[in-house]
């Protein structure tokens, strides 16, 4: 871009190039945008640069404060996004390899993420273990960062990276191998609720959502199952459905999966929860009358950890957190 708008500068009319990430998540983007952690402004280290910078800094200083307005290099910049990006990421992967030891242990990843949190360097937020991260962001700038250390030549830098996106996988296999291995080691014509399809609660975005990966295989192990969420359309399921590994053909789509309108109708006659998106509306079912409608034994698998483990135990259910063994 730059060196097309270079080439076509006149004395009248020039260019300068910033680079001015934005750092928004979903969900709480008008509040992201209101209070910033911090605003990037990468520009080049010319005078027109600084001068460039200069003007895109006094706009934000019209709501944001001075002092989290920061100026880098151009290099700087455009590597802050990707490196942010990857340390969140980063940081769930190192939970969620954690939680697999915590399962195996009889250790509880809600009380060691809390413990570590604790400790102000490390700091308490993205430490919810999951059954695994989604959205447009964290794996393509994770994949955008290893293609560039390859690039670079610096092979050891690019594996390091790529291990964050390839836990997240294995996060995601290994909670669907649980759920088989629990229910007796098949889940062919078993009815399976899942509750949530969009990649984190409060947004009807599906992109790499992890429910899609475990429907996916849901369906491979060709289970039944019933899809609630309360934002994402029908039509983008089952466009998120279909694929190579499943089938392009909505009809045979439809044999094996069905969209419900509430998590009750979900649960009815089914013989396990699966729990894939942390909706705050699912921590206020009703389980005792969930359980009535299920098949026995009924089978809840929490993949965000909201639900209460012991209340549902005590109505009736086998419960299956990750993060949490059951010994
Ligand atoms: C992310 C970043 O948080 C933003 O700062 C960034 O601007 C944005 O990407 C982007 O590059 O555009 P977003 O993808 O909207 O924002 O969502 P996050 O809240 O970061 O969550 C990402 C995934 O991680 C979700 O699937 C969420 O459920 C999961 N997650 C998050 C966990 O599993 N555990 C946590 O502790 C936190």
């Amino acid at each position: 871009m730059r060196t097309i708008l270079e080439a076509n500068s006149h004395d009248d009319i020039r260019f300068d190039i910033l680079s001015n990430p934005e750092f928004l998540a979903e969900g709480t983007a008008i509040n992201d945008l209101l209070y910033p952690d911090r605003v990037l402004i990468g520009g080049l280290q010319t005078p027109e640069g600084f001068k460039a910078q200069q003007a895109l800094a006094e706009i934000y200083e019209q709501w944001v404060p001075k002092d989290k307005i920061i100026t880098t290099n151009l290099w700087s910049s455009e590597l802050s996004k990707l490196a942010a990006n990857a340390l969140l990421a980063q940081r769930i992967s190192s939970i969620n390899a954690l939680s697999a030891i915590c399962e195996a242990t009889g250790a509880d990843i809600d009380e060691v993420a809390y413990a570590c949190g604790r400790d102000s360097r490390i700091g308490p937020k993205f430490l919810k273990a999951s059954v695994g991260f989604g959205g447009s962001c964290f794996q393509k700038d994770i994949l955008n960062l290893v293609y560039l250390s390859e690039q670079l030549n610096l092979p050891e830098v690019a594996a390091y990276w790529k291990q964050v996106v390839d836990l997240n996988e294995y996060q995601k296999k290994r909670f669907v191998s649980r759920i088989i291995k629990t229910l007796f080691n098949t889940i062919t014509n078993k009815r399976i609720a899942v509750l949530g399809f969009a990649f984190k609660k409060d947004t009807g975005d599906t992109r790499e959502s992890a429910a899609i990966t475990l429907c996916k295989d849901f369906i491979q192990e060709n289970a039944r199952i019933y899809i609630y969420d309360p934002k994402v359309s029908e039509q983008q399921i089952f466009y998120d459905l279909s694929g190579p590994e499943v089938t392009y053909d909505i009809k045979d789509l439809k044999k094996r999966v069905t969209i419900v309108q509430s998590a009750y109708e979900a649960s009815a006659n089914a013989d396990a929860i699966v729990v894939a998106t942390e909706w705050d509306e699912f921590k206020e079912l009703d389980f005792e009358r969930i359980y009535k409608s299920m098949n026995k034994p009924a089978f809840i698998f929490d993949g965000r950890l909201i639900l209460d483990a012991e209340k549902l135990k005590s109505i009736g259910f086998r419960v299956h957190t990750i993060g949490r063994a059951n010994f």
